[in-house]
């Protein structure tokens, strides 16, 4: 008995369950977090926001793709808490449209490490041993996120496969997906193609050898025509997500944020390459 783990609520998958996740690519479980726990770690966000002190120029701090790729701050930040904002939060001439609380578009991607609040959480929901359960044979928390999805403005995140940004040889991540709040189609819930996992990975966002990072196309063929599926989530809900399950959401132009908190796993077993975007030295 480890005496380190008495406040661990490990879950026991069912047989069907990670018959289910294999099959599908995905596993939804509801209430695997408590009202207690969703609003310890919003309560934190709120915190870490308000101590946040916004850089003077605050367009290369937006989450765009193009801005952001080069951008050391992003680049950096495996191993730091970071805060990245809502494109609308911040018009061309770089003024806030919006109070600080609601200009963020998330917070990463260590704070499972880094900040004893979020690392007692995480700690207590066990998600290695879940990890264990879907076959990583070692896991290792390879980074999170605090996803706010802002009332109004909440960005989209377009269709992908986690291992694109966190590739593994073999593939390995694994991705878990807490509702903090009520995800529903109007603020942006989760949209994925079932059965999805089954396509290759389509791509790579790596370092660039000149700096900067690129995208390696390793399967060009386009996504299958058909409808994604729309996975609301009452709040406390955890939705795990095969790192090569395609996956969506649309941008919140509802006036209700759609908080989420995600951690992802890799296989330390598995090869983790040194030009993965991702570079941190934390455990
Ligand atoms: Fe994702």
């Amino acid at each position: 008995m480890h005496a380190h783990t008495p406040l661990q609520n490990s879950t026991m998958l069912k047989t069907n369950q990670i018959g289910s996740f294999n099959q599908n690519g995905y596993l939804i479980i509801e209430n695997f977090i408590d009202s207690r726990q969703r609003h310890r770690l919003m309560q934190r966000a709120e915190q870490l926001i308000e101590e946040f002190q916004p850089p003077t120029n605050r367009s290369v701090f937006t989450t765009n793709e193009q801005e952001r790729s080069s951008d050391d701050y992003f680049l950096s930040s495996g191993n730091k808490i970071r805060f990245f904002f809502e494109e609308e939060a911040i018009d061309q001439h770089g003024n806030f449209t919006v109070q600080k609380q609601q200009s963020i578009n998330k917070i990463g991607h260590a704070q499972h490490l880094l900040d004893p609040e979020y690392k007692q959480v995480v700690d207590e929901l066990d998600f290695h041993s879940l990890g264990r359960q879907l076959g990583i044979q070692s896991p290792r928390s390879i980074q999170s996120m605090h996803v706010f999805k802002q009332p109004n403005i909440g960005g989209e995140v377009t269709l992908h496969q986690d291992s694109t940004f966190l590739y593994t040889e073999p593939m390995s991540c694994i991705g878990f997906w807490l509702a903090l709040e009520e995800a529903t189609r109007e603020n942006g819930c989760l949209q994925v193609i079932p059965k999805g996992h089954k396509i290759p990975l389509k791509k790579r966002f790596k370092l660039a050898a000149d700096g900067g990072t690129q995208f390696d196309i390793l399967n060009d063929s386009p996504w299958p025509e058909q409808p994604l599926e729309m996975l609301e989530a009452a709040a406390g809900t955890l939705i795990i997500l095969h790192g090569q399950l395609p996956h969506y959401s649309a941008a919140n132009r509802s006036s209700r944020s759609r908080q989420a908190f995600t951690l992802h796993l890799v296989d330390k077993l598995c090869d983790y390459p040194q030009d993965n975007w991702l570079q941190t030295d934390l455990v």
